[in-house]
């Protein structure tokens, strides 16, 4: 990925590197990576910063970190930026994380069309700021048909919020005599989530040591492996993602199966 994405922002730009690090296994990288980032506050906190500049700093992780799955040809990157149940927080922090997705995707979405990234926006979008959801529009729109990683921003994303809106909506075809009970199946669950279409996540990142899923992909996540780093989002870089991929590639997947080897 060019160094237009990572322009702007006051961040000098970080030195491209496209090539995979060495000790990764090239035939055996996770297709889609699931990222769960957390930590942003503490990081201001350490800092006496207000919790605000965290997620400012969060920001050039999450751009860093589309980079370099995107360089090191991972197909999709899913990025818990907001949940269902973070409205809870003050009305202050709220403002501006809604002020400062905003702010970025307005200054990133040119970046983003031209690096070929197909961005989506995974969570129920029509409370979030008008504004917001005018940008979300056209930036889904204007990264549709590219053909480069596929960027899943879940906003206002919460897993059982999505579980419960795929069962009404199949019930809902159901009672117009669309579908028949019988016809419900795992397939036809999966293709009423937001998700629909991509592949479930191989590898679950946390930063900040927390040892939960906080209502992030609950179906998807099923078969994941998990990776819980200490590194607190803001800190995210290269180093703590080749850690999660080198992690991710000693795990044997077994999907309720037996080792081959014994
Ligand atoms: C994650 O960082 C970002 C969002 C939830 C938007 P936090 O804001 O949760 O940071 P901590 O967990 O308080 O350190
Ligand atoms: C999960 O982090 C949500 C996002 C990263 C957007 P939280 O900080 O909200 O999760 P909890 O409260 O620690 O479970
Ligand atoms: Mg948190």
């Amino acid at each position: 990925m060019s160094r237009a994405l990572v322009s702007g922002f006051n961040q000098a730009p970080v030195t491209r590197s496209a090539s995979l690090p060495v000790p990764l296994d090239p035939a055996r990288l996770p297709r889609h990576v699931a990222v769960i980032m957390d930590g942003n506050g503490r990081w201001a906190r350490q800092r006496n910063l207000p919790r605000v500049m965290g997620h400012r700093q969060g920001v050039e992780a999450l751009k860093r970190t589309l980079r370099r799955c995107s360089d090191w040809g991972i197909g999709a990157l899913t990025a818990y930026a907001f949940s269902t149940e973070n409205w809870s927080r003050p009305g202050e922090e709220v403002s501006f994380l809604m002020t400062l997705f905003e702010r970025v995707l307005q200054r990133e979405l040119g970046a983003l069309e031209q690096e070929q990234v197909r961005i989506r926006f995974l969570g129920d979008l029509e409370p979030l700021p008008t504004r917001l959801q005018e940008l979300i529009a056209e930036a889904t729109a204007r990264t549709a048909t590219n053909t480069g990683i596929h960027f899943n921003v879940c906003t206002n994303y919460g897993g059982r919020a999505e579980l419960v809106r795929a069962a009404r909506l199949l019930a809902q075809r159901v009672a117009r005599g669309e579908l028949d009970p019988d016809q419900i199946d795992e397939t036809a669950f999966a293709a009423e989530l937001h998700t629909a279409g991509e592949a479930d996540p191989d590898l679950l990142i946390r930063t900040s040591g927390e040892q939960r899923i906080s209502n992030f992909l609950l179906w998807q996540l099923a078969y994941a492996e998990l990776h819980i780093t200490e590194v607190l989002w803001p800190d995210f870089d290269e180093a703590a993602l080749l850690a999660a991929l080198l992690d991710y590639q000693g795990r044997q997947r077994r999907f309720g199966g037996v080792d081959p080897l014994g």
